[in-house]
Order: structure tokens, then sequence, then C-alpha cells
């Protein structure tokens, strides 16, 4: 895909392919009523500041509370994707000076964070063919809690930047993928095979619209037998198919520069969309000193299984991470061989019924309502129904059918 042929390079090195590498950091805001160290709500839209504690302002003499539901939602992510859950893990300050972040620290897990090495799996078609799927895997580094920061709204005509601290303290799952990929397609099938996983598991919206599910791409380009290129970050992307365009026009113009004899500076870039292309990014991070030091406020997070847990403990004071497995609902790949191997139908079939929320129930309750041919049903739902929803742009649970 992405040999080419350069008439200034040296016969050899104009035939080596380049070969890209992905890697990906999603945030995932955890979808719980209230914010990871604060009582504040957390809702999406509210009025400016209008959720916001005397914590989440950083006021002096407050201190952060851990959010149990949290520590749940990132424990069943975490075994969810076969990562080992880390029974003592740690909080820490990452320091960063910026007008959404009114204590000049965010508080995350840089040290140990609740769960490292797991794996996801998910797959696409070759050639945009739905009968040629592959699956391919990515391995998961860690899983870290941190807080969320608030929002700037910057408002150029009248050179102002208004602070709304609504968001600020949110808790997040900060999912670190290996640079397991290689184009924009791969990585735009592992966020959404994440998407979905996370919403079967109900720890997060991830609504990418509502800013609830962020990615971050890692991109390179380097010649077989090589050492890895250097790396440009391209941040916030906000939607899936943002995604794949970000990452393939990054992987082009690094290899473009490359062959007219230039180098990748390993900066921070954005992806513009209405241009469709990378601009490098005014950094706020920059060469930073994040000066990591312990969270002074919090002790380690210590988790449970059934074998360490203590005689006469109370049940609400602590995380039994096996019960939280055996409770794990079915996941997308396990719903979608079901579906296969009780109906019958075909396994792209089963991708597309997993696609839209909700529609696979439908499928589920027509075949059992008409006891019409599951094939046939199938056919009625791609030929007529999505197209009739997307003419009328409804979602399927708004169908009135
Ligand atoms: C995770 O993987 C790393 C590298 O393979 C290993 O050193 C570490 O012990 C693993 N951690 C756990 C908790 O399995
Ligand atoms: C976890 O690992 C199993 C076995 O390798 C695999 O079948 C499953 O798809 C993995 N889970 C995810 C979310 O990829
Ligand atoms: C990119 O790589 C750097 C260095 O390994 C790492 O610190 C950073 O978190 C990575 N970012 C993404 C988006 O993977
Ligand atoms: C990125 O560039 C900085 C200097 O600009 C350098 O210190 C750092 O090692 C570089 N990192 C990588 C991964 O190339």
């Amino acid at each position: 895909n992405y040999l080419r042929i350069s008439p200034f390079s040296s016969f050899l090195f104009s035939l080596a392919p380049w070969i890209p590498v992905v890697g990906l950091e999603i945030h995932a805001q955890i979808s719980s009523n209230s914010k990871l160290f604060s009582g504040s709500q957390v809702q999406f839209a509210a009025p400016p500041n209008s959720l916001v504690s005397f914590f989440d302002a950083s006021l002096p003499g407050t201190l952060p509370v851990l959010n149990r539901r949290c520590v749940e939602a990132a424990v069943m992510t975490g075994l969810a994707l076969n990562c080992s859950i880390n029974k003592k893990s740690l909080f820490d300050r990452k320091h960063y000076f910026y007008a959404d972040l009114p204590a000049g620290y965010q508080i995350t897990q840089q040290r140990v964070p609740i769960a490292v090495n797991g794996s996801l799996s998910y797959s696409l078609c070759i050639d945009n063919k739905m009968s040629q799927m592959v699956t391919k895997t990515v391995r998961i580094k860690q899983i870290q809690l941190e807080q969320d920061s608030g929002k700037s709204l910057h408002d150029d005509t009248r050179c102002q930047t208004l602070v709304d601290l609504n968001r600020a303290g949110v808790g997040l799952m900060e999912v670190v993928m290996e640079p397991d990929m290689c184009c924009g397609e791969e990585a735009a099938a592992a966020v959404r095979e994440l998407q979905l996983i996370l919403q079967t598991l109900g720890s997060s919206q991830a609504v990418m619209a509502e800013g609830q599910l962020r990615v971050d791409a890692n991109v390179s380009v380097h010649h077989p037998g090589e050492p890895y290129g250097v790396r440009t970050e391209v941040k916030n992307i906000n939607s899936i198919r943002f995604l794949a365009k970000a990452v393939d026009y990054e992987i082009q113009r690094q290899i473009e520069e490359l062959e007219n004899g230039g180098t990748i500076l390993n900066e921070t870039r954005a992806f513009d969309s209405k241009l469709g292309c990378t601009v490098p990014m005014r950094d706020k991070e920059g060469k930073q000193d994040y000066r990591f030091m312990p969270e002074p406020n919090l002790p380690p997070l210590i988790l449970y299984d059934t074998k360490s847990l203590p005689a006469n403990v109370n049940h609400q004071q602590v995380i039994n991470i096996d019960w939280i497995q055996e409770r794990l609902p079915d996941l997308p790949s396990v719903k979608r061989e079901k579906l296969v191997e009780q109906y019958g139908i075909l396994p792209e079939h089963s991708f597309t019924l997993l696609n839209e929320d909700g529609l696979a129930e439908f499928f589920e309750s027509v075949v059992k309502q008409t006891q019409m041919k599951p094939k046939k049903v199938i056919g009625w739902i791609l030929n007529d129904l999505l197209s009739y929803l997307k003419q009328h742009s409804l979602t399927v649970k708004e169908r009135s059918v």
C-alpha cells in the first residue's frame, strides 16, 4: 500500500516499502452519577459552572474522596480487555499550568495503574468487502484512573477565555494501546470495538460527539529491519471517521516528507477536519517536566479477590475483582457468535446487528414474533429498515415500525 518510488533516493532505499506504526491513547469518561473524587454531579451540557464543588475548584482545605463506582467501572473494563488487575495501585500528581486545571495538577496513576497487560481483538473487512473479514489483536499496555480537566472556551471576538469547571474532576479511564496497528482503518476498527465494549459494560457512554471518548494517535513510519521512525502525536480526535482520516493523512505526509529528504519532528499535531489534514499544534504541554509526585491525600487503592478477601469484611467497603468478573455481561464478540450460532446468519451480518444500538434485540424480537426465517428478517433489516432509518435520520430505538 505504501510503496513509493522516489527518483531522488538510492535504488535500494526506494524499493524498500514503508511500514507505518500506529499507537493509540483513549480517554473514556466514566459513566457515573458523581465525579472521581467529589460528590458533584456528572452531566453533559449543564449550564456552565453549575456542577462544581469546592474540591473541583481546588479551594484550600478540600480533600479527595475516591468514588467506588469509578473504580468498579475501571476494573470491569480492565477485565473485559483481558488485563491483569493490580490489587494495589497508586495515585500521583501530574503538574502543569492551564486555566482549566485550578489545582495546577491532575490526579492520575503514573507509577502503578489499576490494570495492565491486556488485549483487544477487533475485526475489519478487506477491500471494503463485508464478506472478507479479518480479526486482529492490539495489546493494551495499561488502563489508569484519572481526573478530567475543565474546559476553556475561547471567545476570539472579545479576546477572552472563559473557563467552565463542570468537567473538572470527572472520572476518566485512560486506555493505552501498544503500537500494534498500521493504518487508519485498523485504528478506527479498534476504537469502534472498544466503544462497543464500554457501552456494553456501561462503564462509559463513550459518545464521541459529546467528548466522552477522545483519541490521541502516535504515528511513525520506518523501513523493514530499521528502528521505528520519529513519531508525531495527533491529539484530540473526536470521531472514528476522523481518526481513520487523520492517521492515514499523517502516514502519507511523513512518507512524502522523508522521501523528499525532509525529517519528521516529534511534535504534537491536530486534525483539521475541514481541510482533512493534520497541522502542528501550539503545544500547551511542550517539553514540560510534569514533576510527578505521589498524591499525599489518597492512600494506595487496594482491591481484593475472593482468595485474598479478609474474613468479617464489610462488603460495602471493599471491591472484589472475582465478584465483578462473574457479573460481566456478554461482550460484543460473544453476542455476535451467539447470533451466528442461534440464527444461522452470516458473521458479517452479526457485525451489522451489533453496530447499531438496539438492533440485535430488535432482530431477535422480530424473529420471535413473526416466526419468519432469520435470514429473511436480516434481508429486510439490511435492505429496508436501515435505509428507512437513515433517510429519516432515526435511530433503531426511535423507529415506530
Ligand atoms: C505486565 O507485563 C510486563 C512486561 O511483560 C511484566 O513485566 C509485568 O510483570 C506484567 N504485569 C502483570 C501484573 O502481569
Ligand atoms: C480476550 O482474550 C480472549 C482469548 O485470547 C479473546 O478471545 C477475546 O477476544 C479477548 N477480549 C477482547 C476484548 O479482545
Ligand atoms: C506516544 O508515545 C509516547 C512515547 O512512548 C508516549 O509517552 C505517549 O503516551 C504516546 N501517545 C499515544 C497517543 O500513544
Ligand atoms: C523528541 O524531541 C526531543 C527534543 O526536541 C528529544 O529530547 C526527545 O528525545 C525526542 N523524543 C523522541 C521519542 O524522539
